[in-house]
């Protein structure tokens, strides 16, 4: 580095420890910053990014999910009986899961060494109090579902939220005008002496359009959560019976031809009336609907709103030199970014 540097010159490569102006892969840092904050609520703590046991964790949390949409795994899931006997990426998957499980029960172990009932430090003290002295599998308090509950908050938390922003960035980079419109905003309502505050979201309706338009475009969970129908159901026309597997079709209404002025191109016009205030749509449903609507709805749309804001208040982003971005993707679990190299230059 050089001496006379500007401090967010600085910053930035004590932060990610790259050369400013060089290529970096995005993913594992907003991973490593996204993840902590989903740690902080359940386990009470954030991992340094030199911690190689939580960076063994969220590789393993990350090939999960990338399993998830091998076709081995839907046969496995529609045939259990039969794939049990049969080697292949599903065997893999469950000892990932082993290995996540295991780095759980370790965290919930040394919460109950350290309990104190009138002093909850985050989601697994909270569930041990309620829980009591005694484990009841009946009312769903008992040590496994808290080992389960703890990895399905862990893992929603995680993979969700940054793969939006990864997209979020992607799609700054193809669209530079875009990024440039949003620093402007940025530059206007926040400035750059402070942090930007989740109250400021409502003065910034096109940053807002713009994360919004990134959800609706990456489209990460096309197929929802799968679901089972726990008794025979009648719905519209149709005779569900009980029993049945039901996976929502997301991408139906994020692309719906009849709901969207351009569909299938990134127009963040859609979320904006023509006075340039924010506008909600109907068809706007990342987070599912309903019932089982995603549960970290609200805390989600706030990480992504100050993730996004303070990345580019303090950087412009940009393909590597001499590559076009991409907006490729692969499928697991999550519709995610193929390509996660990208620059970063402080503003
Ligand atoms: C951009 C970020 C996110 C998106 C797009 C998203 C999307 C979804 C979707 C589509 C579902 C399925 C809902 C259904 O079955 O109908 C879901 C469920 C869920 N999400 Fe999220 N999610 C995000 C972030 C988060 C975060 C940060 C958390 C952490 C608390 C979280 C926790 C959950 C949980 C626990 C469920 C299961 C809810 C249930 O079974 O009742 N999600 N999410």
């Amino acid at each position: 580095m050089k001496k006379n540097e500007p401090p967010s010159q600085l910053l930035f490569c004590v932060t990610c420890r790259h050369s400013p102006g060089k290529s970096f892969s995005v993913q594992s840092l907003i991973n490593n910053a996204v993840s902590n904050i989903i740690c902080c609520l359940v386990f009470g703590e954030r991992f340094e990014y030199s911690d190689k046991q939580y960076q063994s964790i969220l590789q393993n949390l990350n090939e999960i999910v990338y399993l998830q949409g091998n076709v081995w795994i839907q046969i496995c899931n529609a045939f259990p009986w039969l794939m049990k006997w049969l080697p292949g990426p599903h065997k893999k998957i469950v000892t990932l899961i082993q290995k996540i499980k295991d780095f759980v029960k370790i965290k919930i172990t040394e919460h109950r060494e350290n309990l104190d009932p009138s002093s909850p430090r985050d989601y697994i003290d909270s569930f041990l109090i309620e829980m009591g002295e005694k484990e009841d599998p009946d009312s769903g308090f008992d040590l496994n579902n808290l080992c389960f509950c703890a990895m399905d908050l862990f893992g929603a938390g995680t993979e969700t939220t940054t793969t939006t922003l990864h997209w979020g960035l992607l799609y700054m980079i193809c669209y530079p005008h875009i990024q440039e419109r949003v620093q402007a905003e940025i530059d206007t309502v926040v400035g750059s002496s402070r942090q930007p505050s989740i109250t400021d979201r409502e003065n910034m309706p096109y940053t807002d359009a713009v994360i919004h338009e990134i959800q609706r475009m990456g489209n990460i969970a096309p197929l929802g959560l799968s679901r089972m129908t726990n008794k025979d159901t009648v719905l519209d026309k149709y005779t569900i019976p009980k029993g049945t597997m039901i996976m929502p079709t997301l991408n139906s209404v994020l692309h719906d031809e009849s709901m969207w002025e351009t569909p299938h191109s990134f127009n963040p016009q859609h979320f904006l009336d023509t006075d340039g205030t924010f506008r909600n749509r109907e068809a706007f449903l990342p987070f599912s609907a309903g019932k089982r609507v995603c549960l970290g709805e609200q805390l989600a749309r706030m990480e992504l709103f100050l993730f996004f804001t303070s990345l580019l208040q303090r950087f412009s982003f940009s393909p590597p030199p001499g590559e076009q971005p991409s907006l490729e993707f692969r499928l697991g679990a999550t519709r995610s970014p193929k390509s996660s190299h990208l620059c970063a230059v402080p503003r």
